[in-house]
Order: structure tokens, then C-alpha cells, then sequence
């Protein structure tokens, strides 16, 4: 017996961060997160259940990953496997159109496409809604990615109630330009990075109580179009994020001299009227929200110090797609 299932993700952005968890078996969060999907950067994954399979083999950008890697997709396949009463291997194969471990948020494009991949082949068929959760025991950032345009994973009391929900379509003149200080995979990952932060950093609880009152300004920010008080919010939240990570012990810091150039020149960007405001995440890439219709004069901006191919501009993305085998 053999059972296919293909889909593509897109990465998202997080305005209002998820640094931390709660629970690390079913991948809790210590608070709610607001983000926004983008469309410049997604991932591709195929599934295939068989039992002529005597394993699980993940392929990532076409080469067979090691046992470490196969394993963490080998026990996202079991949450499937359980559900929907099946036994067989699968082979799994992944393609990102971003870079892997950058802080540019492979895990979300990739955990959900891989849900939504499971979804197909396992015959499951569960809702967005339930999707979301199987994504989220991917990777927390990956539960955001089932939705598109701004999106909120709510934090909720259990396993069972902690999920994404769209929040709006973000079809009004809403863009992003990432700068990529650096593409190489980073040396902690966020999962371990975020751990640290949790459980060393003497700022954290002021940190999260924090973020989940940011969420709900935010949301009433989206609801208002009110974009200049959107963008404060989301860069005040990622200062506090890092600032955190900058109490754990030992120290985390993803900066590079590059990024803190690309915050000082939003900066002044804003002085001159354009109203833009970055974001960093667990890397030294900048991204910087801001109107889609004046993404090119940023850009213009930003390559009288950086290669054009390092500035990246990008819209709202859509949700998870289904894709034909
Ligand atoms: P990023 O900033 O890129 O999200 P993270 O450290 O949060 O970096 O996550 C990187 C991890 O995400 C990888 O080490 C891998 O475990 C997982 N990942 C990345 N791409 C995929 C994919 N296409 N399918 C499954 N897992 C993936
Ligand atoms: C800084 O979702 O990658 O991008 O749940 O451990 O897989 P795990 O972590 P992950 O962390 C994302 C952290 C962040 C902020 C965010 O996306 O909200």
C-alpha cells in the first residue's frame, strides 16, 4: 500500500515574538505571537506512506539527512501515524526556497508544510484549525504558518486550545524588505536559544507578560490600520526579545555590526518620513515592516551599503497550499 501527499508553506515573520515555552512536549507557549506570512519565502514537502518501507528517510534540498534530522520528522510522523491508526514508513522529501537554520524561519515553512503534506497522506484530513496544532509540535512558530496574512497563534490553556487564527488578510499596502546580513546557519538554534532565555534570563517574566499585552495592542493596531503604531509595537517587541536573550547565561546575541547599521539606517529612514520599523529574529538578519508602496525607495536606500541580491522585498503571503503529485 502506498499514500501521497504534497504541500507548500510559506515562512512567516513574527511582529510579536515567541521566545519561550511552557511545555516543551507539545510545545506550549509562554505567550501569544502575532506574525505576519510572507511571500517570498516558502517550502515544498512530499510525503509518502508505504510498507515497503523498512524506515523513515528525509530528504532536505535533495540530499538524505542523518539520523539526528530523520529522527525529529520520524516523531512528527508518529503524532500522524497515531491518529490515523497507520503503521507504514514514509519518505519524505523537502525543498526550501529559504535559507535552512538563518533566522529566516525555515522551521515554520517547514513544519507546516509537512503537516499539511501528513495531512493529505495520512488520509487524516483534519482542519486548518487542527492543523495548526499538529504543526505547532513541529516547531511553535510553524502553527502561524497554516494562515496567511497576519496571523496569531494563541497561547490557550492546554494542548488542545493552542492554535493559530488568521487575523487579517493584510491586503493593504503592507511589505516587508529583509536584509541578509548572513545566511549561514546559526550556531543556537532557536529552540535551544529560547530555553536558555527561559530558564537563566532574570528579565523573562517582564518579557512575556509584556508580549501578550503587545499582542492584543497589535491586534487592535491591525483593526485600526493604524500601520505607525502596528510598526512601534513590533519594533519595541523585538528589542525586549532580544534584550532577554542578552540576560540568559551564558549571553545570546545574533546580532552582527550589520544588523545594528540596518536598525540605525530605519531609523533614519523614519526621520525622513517613511514610515518603516525592523524586527530581528534568532539570526542577524533584518527584517523591516513597512508600506509595500515604498518598499523601493528602503531598498534604493539600503543598496547604497549592501548588494541588491542581499534585500529581499516581499508582500503578504497566503496559507498552506495543497499541492498535486
Ligand atoms: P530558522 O530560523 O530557519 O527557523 P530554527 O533554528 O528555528 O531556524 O529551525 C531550524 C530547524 O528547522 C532545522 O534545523 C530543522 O530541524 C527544521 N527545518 C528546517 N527546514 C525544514 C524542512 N523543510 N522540513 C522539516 N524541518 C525543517
Ligand atoms: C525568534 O518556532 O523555530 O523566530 O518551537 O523550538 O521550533 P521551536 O522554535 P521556533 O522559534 C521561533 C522564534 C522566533 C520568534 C517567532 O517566530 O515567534
Amino acid at each position: 500500500m502506498i499514500s501521497r501527499g504534497k504541500a507548500r508553506a510559506y515562512s512567516n515573520i513574527a511582529l510579536i515574538k515567541y521566545w519561550g515555552k511552557r511545555d516543551e512536549k507539545y510545545i506550549l507557549p509562554m505567550n501569544s505571537s502575532l506574525s505576519l506570512t510572507v511571500d517570498c519565502f516558502y517550502t515544498e514537502t512530499e510525503v509518502v506512506f508505504s510498507n515497503s518501507y523498512a524506515k523513515d528517510y528525509f530528504y532536505l534540498n535533495g540530499s538524505l539527512q542523518d539520523e539526528s534530522a530523520t529522527g525529529k520528522i520520524s516523531s512528527f510522523l508518529d503524532l500522524f501515524r497515531k491518529a490515523a491508526d497507520i503503521d507504514m514508513k514514509a519518505i519524505v522529501k523537502s525543498t526550501n526556497f529559504v535559507p535552512t537554520a538563518a533566522g529566516l524561519a525555515s522551521s515554520a515553512s517547514g513544519f507546516a508544510a509537512l503537516a499539511a503534506a501528513c495531512n493529505v497522506a495520512s488520509e487524516l484530513n483534519v482542519g486548518l484549525r487542527e492543523l495548526s496544532m499538529y504543526a505547532r509540535q513541529g516547531s511553535g512558530s510553524a502553527a502561524r504558518s497554516i494562515y496567511g496574512g497576519f496571523v496569531e497563534w494563541q497561547k490557550g490553556t492546554n494542548e488542545r486550545d493552542s492554535y493559530a487564527v488568521p487575523v487579517d488578510d493584510a491586503k493593504w499596502d503592507i511589505g516587508m524588505v529583509i536584509v541578509v546580513v548572513n545566511s549561514n546557519a546559526k550556531k543556537v538554534s532557536s529552540r535551544e536559544g529560547m530555553k536558555r532565555t527561559v530558564s537563566t534570563s532574570p528579565f523573562y517574566r517582564i518579557w512575556s507578560d509584556k508580549a501578550e499585552e503587545d499582542v492584543k495592542e497589535a491586534k487592535l493596531a491591525i483593526k485600526n490600520r493604524d500601520f505607525e503604531k502596528l510598526g512601534l509595537i513590533t519594533e519595541r517587541n523585538g528589542l525586549m526579545m532580544h534584550a532577554t536573550m542578552l540576560g540568559a547565561n551564558p549571553p545570546i546575541l545574533y546580532w552582527e555590526p550589520e544588523s545594528v547599521l540596518v536598525m540605525k539606517m530605519v531609523k533614519e529612514l523614519r526621520d525622513e518620513g517613511i514610515s518603516c520599523y525592523f524586527t530581528m529574529d534568532a539570526g542577524p538578519n533584518v527584517k523591516i515592516l513597512c508600506r509595500m508602496s515604498e518598499s523601493n525607495r528602503i531598498k534604493e536606500r539600503l543598496m547604497e551599503v549592501f548588494d541588491e541580491e542581499r534585500i529581499i522585498v516581499t508582500g503578504p503571503g497566503p496559507g498552506v497550499v495543497i499541492l498535486a503529485l
